[in-house]
């Protein structure tokens, strides 16, 4: 199975997903505060792997100035129905952004989605639409291994694929990246454990 299943499964959900997901949970609320007290007032701000958009219309209910960009159009579609900022259709694997254009890169759920062979080049693309000193925040689910997994949490049964980290995993991989890591935080909801990385772009 390809990108293109995982991105007709998001097609597919995209409405049961914006549901489900459609409250900010407070620790992710926190992480995005701390994230506005790195990327300065008035900054041009990324939602990679938007989705729905939820994360994008709170940034800007803060007066940010945000672009959201997924893989899914459908997604993408929800992403207009909350957000005023530009949505972009792209893979974060080749982001047609320009070098140094953002001040910080909001990336919650969504790496997560690549085989991890494909992490360090999303991250490298991420480094690269990054100014210096700019914001990354990354939010992964824990765990070991990857593969394609059945849901019908958001309505039709779907599979998507995910690769789960250990921390010390995520934390190299964004070493090597040449991130700084300014804090990180670990939190459980239901049985998924997530972990929670802010960093710097050296
Ligand atoms: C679990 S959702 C998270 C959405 C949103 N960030 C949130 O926290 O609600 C994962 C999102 O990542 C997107 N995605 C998956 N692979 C991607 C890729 N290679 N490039 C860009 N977006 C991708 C999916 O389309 C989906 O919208």
């Amino acid at each position: 199975m390809t990108t293109n299943h995982l991105q007709a499964a998001y097609d597919q959900i995209a409405e049961g997903f914006a549901d489900v997901t459609a409250d900010m949970p407070p620790e992710l609320i926190l992480a995005a505060e701390q994230f506005l007290g790195i990327t300065r007032p008035g900054a041009l701000i990324l939602d990679l792997g938007c989705g729905a958009g939820r994360d994008m219309a709170w940034f800007e209910s803060q007066g940010a100035t945000v672009v959201g960009s997924d893989l899914s159009a459908g997604m993408l579609a929800q992403a207009r129905l909350r957000a005023r900022g530009n949505l972009v259709q792209a893979d974060m694997r080749r982001l047609p952004f320009q070098t140094g254009c953002f001040r910080g890169v909001w990336c919650c759920a969504a790496i997560l989605h690549l085989p991890k062979a494909d992490a360090p080049r999303a991250l490298a693309e991420t480094h690269r639409i990054l100014s210096p000193g700019g914001a990354l925040f990354l939010a992964v689910q824990e765990g070991m291994g990857e593969g394609w997994e059945r849901t019908t949490r958001y309505g039709e049964p779907i599979e998507r694929f995910f690769a789960r980290y250990r921390a010390e995993e995520m934390t190299a991989l964004l070493v090597e990246g040449d991130f700084a890591l300014r804090d990180h935080t670990a939190n459980s909801a239901g049985s998924r454990h997530w972990l929670n990385f802010m960093t710097t772009a050296k």
